[in-house]
């Protein structure tokens, strides 16, 4: 007989009701009388013991379904140590409260950056917990690939296709913007399946200029339009050494929504072509998980549940090639995992003529 709780957290991903599915299915296989508590809206739900007793059947026919069935908010991870109200216990205490009440054998929380970090922190306070690594992002430390992000990417493919064809009619400059603000593995993946022209990604700072240049290198081609590929926190070489306090001001005080319109205008003014901007947004999130994202997020639960199996705690899973591995929640917490700056991908895109808004290295040579 075992009780396990289980969350999700922070930012929704396609698949995460894929990878519970995982781990529920396996542990009822092998584990008789098994007890699963779903906690409501991630650590909220902890935190204020707001739960709903799971039956095997919750966990049926939801392969295919995008979202998460236990909710999720974003609870951050610096409000832990904090008191939920003036002089009372901590978030923290309130959650290792729940964890006894129900005398969980451990808790299985599904989620991204700012997840970890607190389940490492309740790892440290003596909490069991399991992880699996979520987030369109794939930024997570310790894991190849996080489930959620080959979803998205083939959303934003499809963005990119769809312009394409009404860039190509019109002969426009349009610029897509993708989420990721700390990573770029998002704009670079869906980039260079979409065959953008010019990809911009927060680790590797742009300038206007090369952006121009690579626009009008385009027009002397008759090549009627281009497609510009942002993520939303790219940064230009002028801003790349502010904080990311100080880059947040300087968006706030800025009169456009967001970096594309900011972009757009500077560009047109430089260019004098006619631009347009596409901003996909959370439906990037949203919608059912790929075939490759069923068959990942299975395989992390199945892994996470020959862990919780084996009482083998404070470990995330994590892709490491084609094995799944458990890594400690320590080596994980507080890490961002970035594209490389001598990524192969990078390089190919490169190598076809793809500008990343820099001064490229020679053609091949990098390679
Ligand atoms: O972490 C996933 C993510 O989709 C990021 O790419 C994006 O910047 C952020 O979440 C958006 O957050 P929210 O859903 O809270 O607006």
């Amino acid at each position: 007989m075992k009780k396990i709780g289980m969350l999700t957290s922070g930012g929704d991903c396609q698949g995460l009701n894929t990878a519970m599915r995982g781990v529920a299915k396996a542990l009822y296989e092998a584990v008789p009388n098994l007890e699963i508590i779903g906690f409501l809206d991630g650590y909220k739900g902890l935190i204020e013991d707001n739960f709903r007793k799971m039956k095997p059947a919750n966990f049926s026919g939801i392969l295919t379904l995008g979202g998460t069935i236990l909710g999720t908010s974003r609870q951050p991870h610096r409000s832990m140590k904090l008191p939920l109200e003036e002089d009372g216990p901590t978030r923290l205490e309130l959650m290792i409260k729940t964890v006894k009440r129900h005398e969980l054998d451990c808790v299985v929380i599904l989620g991204g950056n700012g997840t970890h970090k607190t389940a490492n922190l309740l790892s440290e306070n003596g909490v069991p917990v399991v992880t699996l690594p979520k987030t369109i992002d794939n930024d997570l430390w310790g894991t190849d690939v996080t489930f959620g992000f080959h979803s998205a990417v083939d959303v934003a493919t499809n963005v990119i296709d769809s312009i394409h064809s009404t860039a190509t009619s019109h002969g426009r400059v349009f610029i897509i913007e993708l989420m990721g603000n700390s990573a770029g593995w998002l704009t670079l993946y869906a980039g260079v399946a979409g065959g953008a022209d010019i990809i911009l990604i927060p680790e590797i700072p742009y300038d206007l200029n090369s952006i121009t240049e690579a626009l009008r290198r385009r027009a002397q081609q008759n090549k009627r339009f281009s497609i510009i590929t942002v993520a939303e926190g790219a940064v230009s070489k002028e801003n790349a050494d502010l904080s990311k306090k100080e880059r947040l001001r300087l968006r706030e005080k800025s009169k456009y929504p967001s970096l594309a319109y900011d972009l757009a205008a500077q560009l047109s003014s430089a260019t004098g072509q006619e631009i347009r901007v596409t901003i996909p947004g959370h439906f990037q999130r949203g919608g059912h998980p790929s075939a490759y994202d069923r068959v990942l997020a299975t395989r992390f639960g199945t892994a996470a549940a020959k862990l919780v199996y084996e009482e083998k705690y404070g470990f995330m899973v994590g892709m490491h090639g084609y094995d799944i591995e458990p890594v400690p929640l320590a080596e994980v917490a507080g890490k961002l995992k970035l594209v490389p700056s001598d990524s192969a991908i990078v390089a190919s895109a490169r190598a076809i003529g793809t500008s990343f808004g820099d001064v490229p290295p020679k053609p091949l040579k990098s390679r």
